[in-house]
C-alpha cells in the first residue's frame, strides 16, 4: 500500500492550486492511496495512458449509487450514459452518435456559434467591470448545446440551473452535503424534460441532433433521453470550463498573450496548450476490473481509480518545461480531453467554440485587467473550473 495519509482534495488550497499537491504525490508516490476518498491516484502520464488503455480499468462505475434505494432512478439514467458504460454497450451507445458529432456537421455550427459569441462579445466593450466566467465562459456553451441539440435557449436558465445541480454529483462537488439529493432532483428534472423534446421531435422531426438521434433508429428511449442528458450536460459544464481558465491563463501571461494577437493563425495550437496547462478535465474515475500491479502496488478489483488528466499533463517525463505556458508548443499529446475508446465525442465542437470565442475576445484582453485575488474556483473533485473572474475594463 502507498501512503495512506488523509488528503483532502477538495481543500481549499488545493482546489485553487492543484498542481503543487498533485506534483508533489506525481514525484512521491505514483500510485497514490487516498484514504479519505477510498481512491487510488494515478499521476505520471504514462500511468493515466494505462488507465485509459488497460482493460483491467473500467469506466463503469455507478454500481454504488444503484445499492442506493433513493437514487434508483437517477442510476438508471447514469448507467446509460456512454462515459460510465463499457464495450461493447459503450460501443453501441457511443456509434449512435457518430453521425451527430461528424467534423461535417459541427463545422456547420460555425456561423451560429459566431453569432452568439458576437452577441456576447459586443456589451462587454463598454462596461468598467466584468466577470467573464458570467457575461461569457458560463452562456455560451450553453447556448451552443441548446442549439444543436434543439431544446429552446429560452429554457437555458432552467436547463442550467438542473445542469449545475447534475454537477455535485457527477464531478463530486463535496461542499454541498446535500448533493445526493440535488444531484437526484437535477437528473431526473432534466430527464423529464428531455423526454418532452424527444417527443416533440418524433411528431415534428427538425434538422438538430435529437432529430438525428431518433432517425438513426439504435437507441431505445430511455437510452435516447439519457444520451440527450449526457451531452447537454457535457457539453457545457466542461466547455465552459475551458473558456474560463483559458481567459485567466492568458491574462496571467501578457508575454504569450501579445504573441498570440500577432499570430492569430495559430490559434489551434494555442487552445492544445491551454487544453494541456489548464484544462477543465482535472480527473478521469475508473474502477479496477481485474486486480492489476503497478509500482509494486496491488490494485484489486472493485478499487476506485482517479486518472489525474491535471497532473498527467505537467509530468516532466513527458513534456519539456511543463508548468510553463507555450501557446506555441508543438508535441503536445494532452490528455485534457481523454484517451482511447471515451476519448471526448464533443472534441471537435469544444475545439471550435473555443477558436471563436478566443479570436473574438484577442481583440479586448489586453484592455483587461485582471483581478486574480477575486477569482475563485468551483469545489469540484472532476472539474477545473472558475466560478467567476472579474475583471476591469479599461480604454
Ligand atoms: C473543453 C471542453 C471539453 C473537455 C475538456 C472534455 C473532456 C472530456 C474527457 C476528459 C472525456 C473522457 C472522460 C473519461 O474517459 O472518463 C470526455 C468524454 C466525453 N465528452 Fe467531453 N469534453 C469537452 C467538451 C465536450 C462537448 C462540447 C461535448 C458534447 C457536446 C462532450 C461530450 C462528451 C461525451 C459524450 C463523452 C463520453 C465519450 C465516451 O464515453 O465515449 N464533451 N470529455
Amino acid at each position: 500500500m502507498g501512503e495512506r495519509v488523509e488528503d483532502d482534495l477538495l481543500g481549499d488550497e488545493v482546489v485553487r492550486d492543484p498542481q503543487t499537491f498533485y506534483g508533489r504525490i506525481r514525484e512521491r508516490t505514483p500510485v497514490h492511496w487516498n484514504a479519505r476518498y477510498h481512491s487510488w491516484l494515478l499521476t505520471r502520464y504514462d500511468d493515466v495512458l494505462i488507465g485509459y488503455r488497460s482493460p483491467a480499468f473500467s469506466a463503469a462505475r455507478t454500481g454504488p449509487l444503484e445499492e442506493r434505494p433513493e437514487m434508483a432512478e437517477a442510476s438508471a439514467v447514469l448507467s446509460r450514459w456512454m462515459v460510465f458504460t463499457d464495450p461493447p454497450e459503450h460501443t453501441r451507445l457511443r456509434r449512435a452518435c457518430t453521425l451527430a458529432f461528424a467534423p461535417r456537421r459541427v463545422a456547420m455550427l460555425q456561423p451560429r456559434i459566431a453569432a452568439l459569441v458576437d452577441e456576447l462579445v459586443r456589451p462587454l466593450r463598454p462596461a468598467t467591470e466584468i466577470d467573464l466566467v458570467a457575461d461569457l465562459a458560463a452562456p455560451l456553451p450553453a447556448l451552443v448545446i441548446a442549439e444543436l441539440l434543439g431544446v429552446p435557449t429560452s429554457d437555458r436558465a432552467l436547463f442550467t440551473h438542473w445542469s449545475g445541480e447534475l454537477m455535485t454529483l457527477v464531478f463530486g462537488s463535496l461542499d454541498r452535503a446535500d448533493r445526493h439529493e440535488r444531484g437526484r432532483a437535477g437528473l431526473l428534472a432534466l430527464r423529464d424534460y428531455l423526454a418532452g423534446v424527444v417527443a416533440e421531435r418524433e411528431r415534428r422531426p427538425r434538422d438538430d441532433l435529437v432529430s438525428v438521434l431518433l432517425a438513426d433508429g439504435t437507441l431505445e428511449r430511455d437510452a435516447l433521453v439519457s444520451t440527450c442528458i449526457l451531452l447537454l450536460f457535457a457539453g457545457h459544464e466542461t466547455t465552459s470550463g475551458l473558456l474560463g481558465n483559458s481567459f485567466l491563463a492568458l491574462l496571467s501571461h501578457p508575454d504569450q498573450l501579445r504573441v498570440l494577437r500577432g499570430r492569430p493563425d495559430t490559434i489551434d495550437l494555442a487552445i492544445e496548450e491551454l487544453l494541456r496547462y489548464d484544462g477543465p478535465a482535472k480527473l478521469s474515475p475508473r474502477r479496477v476490473a481485474e486486480d492489476i500491479r503497478l509500482h509494486g502496488e496491488l490494485l484489486r478489483a472493485g478499487d476506485r481509480v482517479l486518472l489525474v488528466n491535471a497532473s498527467a499533463n505537467r509530468d516532466p517525463r513527458r513534456f519539456a518545461e511543463p508548468d510553463r505556458l507555450m501557446l506555441s508548443r508543438a508535441d503536445n499529446p494532452h490528455l485534457g480531453l481523454g484517451y482511447g475508446v471515451h476519448y471526448c465525442l464533443g472534441a471537435p465542437l469544444a475545439r471550435l467554440e473555443t477558436r471563436i470565442a478566443l479570436t473574438a475576445t484577442l481583440p479586448l484582453l489586453p484592455r483587461l485587467e485582471l483581478r486574480s485575488e477575486q477569482a475563485t474556483w468551483h469545489r469540484s473533485l472532476l472539474g477545473r473550473a472558475l466560478r467567476s473572474l472579474p475583471v476591469a475594463v479599461g480604454a
